[in-house]
């Protein structure tokens, strides 16, 4: 590989590597046993999700979910009249989606790619969902991250994520951006606090940044109260 720099892109790809090179974890092999006991494997979707869907904060239209994994949230989605396209660079975590959808026989667009690597026309989802990607998104894939959903959101158009809340049992590394550099380490993913959400997504109006719910698995939702739940809304 060449290892010059000519370009922003050149530059990001750099530190993509410089990250990748220090780091063992492989979300195809996290995904390879669906029997171990991770909380976001049984397929529940998220309370908050759930919760904007009863409290109509967000209405069935076109939804694009980053970082789907194993889909619930984007089988849930469809299963409430939205038309999903859902996203995941891990062929393990999308081929176990395809299956749950089969299954239920719910129709989901599925889509093999790494999220920077799309090609959206502006204005195009009426809700952009994100459960647990966007904290292992590093700092320098920030702005990308950002002027996607912009691009993705039709004016008026809900963004919803779930992140890790700084210093959570679950973990959510409360570092710097920085740090992440000195130490070329997420630490299993970065911690957030509303006020960090807010000013990351200034251009958008907050709604509401809330921790998520402990749910028990009879309620048929996920929910841990490590995590943080925020919907904002791109203005019209
Ligand atoms: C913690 S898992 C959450 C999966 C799913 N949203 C859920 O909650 O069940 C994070 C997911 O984000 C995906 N991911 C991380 N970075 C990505 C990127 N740049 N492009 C596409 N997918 C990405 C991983 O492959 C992984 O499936």
């Amino acid at each position: 590989m060449k290892e010059t720099i000519h370009s922003y892109e050149d530059l990001l790809i750099m530190l993509d590597h410089l990250l990748k090179e220090s780091s063992e974890f492989n979300w195809d092999q996290f995904y390879s046993d669906r029997e171990r006991k991770v909380p976001f494997f049984e397929n529940h979707p998220d309370e908050n999700l759930v919760d904007y869907m009863e409290k109509s904060r967000i209405t069935a239209g076109k939804a694009l979910e980053l970082g789907c994994g194993p889909g619930r949230n984007a089988i849930y989605l469809a299963r409430n009249g939205f038309h999903v396209d859902a996203v995941d660079q891990s062929a393990e975590g999308l081929d176990w989606a395809i299956e749950r959808a089969k299954e239920q026989k719910v129709q989901v667009n599925f889509v093999l790619r790494n999220i920077f690597d799309l090609d959206i026309e502006e204005d195009t989802y009426d809700l952009v969902y994100d459960s647990g990607c966007f904290h292992h998104i590093p700092p320098h894939r920030r702005m990308d991250y950002i002027s996607l959903v912009k691009r993705a959101l039709k004016p008026g158009g809900s963004f919803a994520l779930t992140c890790f809340a700084e210093g959570g049992e679950l973990g959510g590394a409360g570092i710097s951006d920085w740090e992440v550099y000195r130490g070329r380490s997420m630490r299993g993913g970065l911690g957030f606090t509303d006020e960090k959400l807010k000013g990351i997504f200034r251009d958008f109006t907050a709604v509401e940044i809330r921790k998520m719910r402990d749910m028990e698995n009879e309620t048929k939702q996920f929910g841990k109260s490590a995590l943080l739940a925020a919907l904002f809304k791109k203005e019209n």
